[in-house]
C-alpha cells in the first residue's frame, strides 16, 4: 500500500524539440500538522505549478492561464481532476491511519 502511494507521483519526460520538458505530480498526506492540509496534490510542468488541490478547498484548480483554458476543449476537466483528487485524498487518509497504527504515532 505504501509503495503504491509513493508511486502515485508520476514523472515523465515529454519531448517536442531538442529541449527536455517535464511533468510531475506530487501528492502529500499528513496528519496533525498545524496549518497544513491533510492532503495536498500539485502538478508541475518544468517545475512551475500548474494545478493545485488540497483537502481544505476540496477543489482542483488551475495555476496557469493555459491550464484554465483547458476547459475550452474539455469542459469537465476540472470536475474530473477534483473527483480524482478526492479519491486520492481518501486513499491517503487510510494509508496515513495505517502508518500511525503500525508506528504507534498519534499524528504529526
Ligand atoms: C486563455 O484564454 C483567454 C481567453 O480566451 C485568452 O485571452 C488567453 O490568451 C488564453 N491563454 C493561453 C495561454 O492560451
Ligand atoms: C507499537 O506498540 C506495540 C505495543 O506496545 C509494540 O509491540 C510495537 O513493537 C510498537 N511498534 C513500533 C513500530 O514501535
Amino acid at each position: 500500500m505504501l509503495l503504491f502511494l509513493l508511486l502515485m507521483g508520476i514523472v515523465g519526460p515529454h519531448c517536442t524539440s531538442a529541449r527536455t520538458h517535464s511533468i510531475k505530480y506530487f501528492s502529500t498526506g499528513s496528519s496533525g500538522v498545524t496549518n497544513f492540509p491533510e492532503f495536498v496534490a500539485v502538478g508541475l510542468v518544468d517545475e512551475v505549478e500548474m494545478m493545485h488541490y488540497d483537502s481544505n478547498t476540496k477543489k482542483a484548480e488551475p495555476k496557469q492561464d493555459w491550464m484554465s483554458n483547458i476547459t475550452d476543449e474539455d469542459p469537465q476537466y476540472w470536475e474530473g481532476q477534483t473527483q480524482n483528487s478526492l479519491s486520492a485524498q481518501q486513499l491517503y487518509k487510510v494509508g496515513i491511519e495505517t502508518l500511525k497504527q503500525r508506528f504507534n504515532q498519534t499524528g504529526g
